[in-house]
């Protein structure tokens, strides 16, 4: 396994390579991004792991500082898992001095987590265009977990006509169902038990949705009931939305399905999580041939 800093250092170690899958992650590596690796390992040529906390996605007073980082056991996982190349760069290596470039994706980012993190999706449009550009990735990989972020890296990938496909990746989940995420270290452990309240006022909605019920209050009042039986559950959003435009949803279309999605503080710690209710098939009857 190559471990590279400079971009200079990747672009020769990329040179070697044929076909290469990108997962970009920020460290403090868990299952979930082991699961990336391994859909990237299945259809590359070469996999490559970028590790790089990005100062240009944290607003004032969150938590970029205190972000966890143990750079030596994502290596050692990484290096467990076959992958070929990582790309450690420093803020200098990722916005050299004199660099003035910020990539802004509208529309899609003034909602649920654009409309809680100010400047969040630009800071996350821009590196991601750089990794992808330095990287030359033939594919990247993301979790369904962070599904507005896959919204806007596809919007930015086609605008600026990136040539990297992007692929995104089933939320991996703790056995009580929990979202894996690099922040659920925060948790102490009566905040840990009452997390799961997420995925489960997710499913909820679900049961709902399979029940029957199509109107986006009531999909929301029952991811709200659920969490209201969490005394430390703090909802910041409870959303049914449009799974492509993120707009939120008085009734559902059947036939194209919601992203039911939250976001929810434990204390300081803001876990978000979501689930697609998936559109019903269009009956047989309805299609244009025959
Ligand atoms: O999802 C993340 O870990 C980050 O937002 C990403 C995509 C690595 C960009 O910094």
């Amino acid at each position: 396994m190559k471990v590279v800093t400079t971009r200079a250092e990747l672009a020769r170690a990329r040179a070697e390579v044929g076909s290469l899958g990108l997962v970009p992650t920020m460290g403090y590596l868990h299952e979930g991004h082991l699961s990336l690796v391994r859909a990237a390992r299945g259809a590359n040529d070469a996999v490559a792991v970028s590790i790089f906390v990005n100062p240009t996605q944290f607003g004032e007073g969150e938590d970029f500082e205190r972000y966890p980082r143990d750079p030596e056991r994502d290596l050692a996982l990484l290096a467990a898992e076959g992958v070929d190349l990582v790309w450690t760069p420093t803020v200098d290596d990722v916005y050299p001095p004199g660099s003035a470039t910020r990539v802004s994706v509208s529309g899609i980012t003034d909602v649920l987590e654009g409309a809680s993190r100010p400047g969040h999706f630009t800071g996350v449009a821009t590196v991601v265009a750089i990794l992808l550009n330095a990287t030359r990735a033939d594919r990247a990989y993301f979790g369904q977990k962070d599904a507005q972020q896959v919204l806007v890296v596809r919007r930015m990938v086609e605008d600026l006509a990136i040539p990297t496909r992007i692929v995104t990746v089933p939320t991996f989940r703790e056995a009580d169902g929990l979202a894996m995420s690099s922040r659920n270290v925060y948790l102490d452990e009566t905040q840990r038990a009452g997390a799961t309240a997420l995925v489960e006022a997710l499913r909820a909605a679900c049961r709902e949705w399979t029940a029957g019920v199509r109107d986006g209050d009531a999909l929301r009042a029952a991811m709200t009931e659920v969490l209201a039986r969490q005394p430390q559950a703090r909802p910041d959003y409870v959303s049914v939305a449009d799974p492509d435009s993120l707009a939120e949803l008085d009734t559902v279309d059947p036939t194209r399905g919601a992203l039911c999605s939250l976001a929810v503080r434990f204390g300081t710690t803001r876990l978000i999580d979501n689930l697609l209710l998936e559109p019903e098939p269009a009956p047989c009857g309805n299609s244009a041939g025959r």
